[in-house]
């Protein structure tokens, strides 16, 4: 008898399995099946050549795109390597936590800019683009908020975080997430909406307020919507990708000012369910709104592959390779973010209780740079992906 459990997202990305079981529920014996699936993906004689030593960025605008990745910022400021890594090859940095609600807003009647400043100021004096996340989010919502905000406030107090906000870095911010995982088809809405505070409190047209108002604010600033679980060719990505469309679809209709679609692409190493024929379908799907389309938040899991690094980093790199290389074919796609750059600040190292990074050694290895800052065949992979990129 196989037993079922249920997992949140989290834990499923922690296990390994989100791109793999494409549901929230596990049979335990689907376990074994991954490393059939591995075999797949472990080919020891694809080589990863790169030529010459320019850096990511370098790479990315040689195609007319950008590269950058998100960042906490004691890494950035405490550890010099790291810093001088990220100068090096990111022309666009996001703050991991910065512009999030939790970190800006410590009450309901004051906003704490001391660290996303920061980052903004760092991103001038290195000529990088900066990117807005997010505006609006289930996640990352301050204490306060459940007690204090009702259906008779919210609107008020949303403008005024979005006015406040997105008005401080107007004309410095290149792109912001304004919405954030707004869509769950496991709702059980017909209009596939995430039941959330803000839905529950504003009802389903938060969504257009919240582009309106950041619109209004920044009318420079790209207005990206900002989702998770597009990539696979499961039954779940499907949905949500059509749930997805339909809302893009929607906004546009009702002349909501949207300019992008920002796809996560967390993706999983163990996963052998990348189709590119029917994500670029997906793609240019996209595009025909007349929509751009970023990759945000670009990392590939690594739980559940071998244990030796050589077959590890292998898998991975093919991953990013196959995946970039079938994306960065769609000429609406102009620009692409690792959620992160070494692995050693890793957001899939933190404990799951205290959201702390694991102490070192640990083995994950699902981002560009190795623990100690050098460049891994994840780099490589990428590197190549941009090289053979279509110009935009
Ligand atoms: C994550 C951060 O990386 C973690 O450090 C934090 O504990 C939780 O949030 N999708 C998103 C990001 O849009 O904001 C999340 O960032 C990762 C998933």
């Amino acid at each position: 008898m196989t037993r079922k459990i249920l997992l949140n997202r989290r834990q499923i990305l922690q296990l390994g399995l989100g791109g793999l079981t494409g549901i929230g529920t596990l049979a335990l014996g689907q376990a074994k099946c991954l490393s059939k699936q591995l075999e797949k993906l472990d080919n020891p004689n694809r080589k990863f050549t790169v030529i010459g030593q320019a850096s990511l960025k370098q790479r990315a605008a040689a195609k007319g795109l950008f590269y950058g990745a998100a960042v906490r910022i004691n890494p950035l400021f405490q550890d010099k390597k790291f810093r001088a890594n990220f100068i090096q090859e990111c022309g666009a940095l996001v703050p991991e936590w910065d512009l999030k609600w939790t970190s800006l807003r410590p009450d309901i009647s004051s906003f704490n800019f001391t660290y996303a400043d920061r980052l903004a100021k760092f991103t001038q004096s290195n000529g990088m683009l900066l990117r807005g996340h997010t505006l609006v989010w289930h996640e990352s919502l301050p204490t306060w908020f459940q007690k204090e905000v009702n259906s008779a406030n919210v609107a008020k107090i949303l403008q005024q975080h979005i006015k406040t906000v997105v008005g401080r870095y107007a004309r410095q911010v290149h792109s912001w997430d304004v919405v954030n995982e707004a869509i769950d088809i496991k709702s059980g809405r017909a209009d596939n909406l995430r039941n959330t505070p803000w839905l529950q409190l504003m009802g389903p047209d938060y969504i257009e307020f919240a582009f309106r108002t950041a619109a209004q604010a920044d009318p420079h600033a790209l207005l990206v919507y900002n989702e998770y679980g597009l990539d696979y060719d499961s039954r779940d990505d499907e949905a949500k990708r059509v749930a997805v469309l339909k809302l893009l679809k929607d906004l546009k209709w009702r002349g909501t000012p949207i300019h992008a679609l920002g796809i996560q692409a967390h993706l999983n190493g163990a996963s052998t369910l990348f189709n590119s024929q029917k994500f670029r379908s997906f793609l240019g799907n996209v595009a025909s709104l007349g929509l751009k389309i970023l990759i945000t938040e670009l990392d590939v899991l690594d739980k559940n592959l071998p244990e030796d690094t050589t077959k590890r980093d292998q898998i991975v790199a093919a991953v990013y390779e196959d995946y970039l290389s079938a994306v960065l074919q769609e000429k609406a796609v102009i620009g692409v973010l690792t959620w992160g750059l070494s692995d050693r600040y890793t957001w899939l190292a933190e404990d799951n209780s205290s959201g702390k990074l694991l102490p070192l050694p640990f083995s994950l290895r699902p981002l560009p740079l190795d623990v100690n800052g050098n460049r891994k065949l994840a780099w490589n992979a990428i590197a190549r992906a941009f090289d053979s990129a279509p110009r935009r």
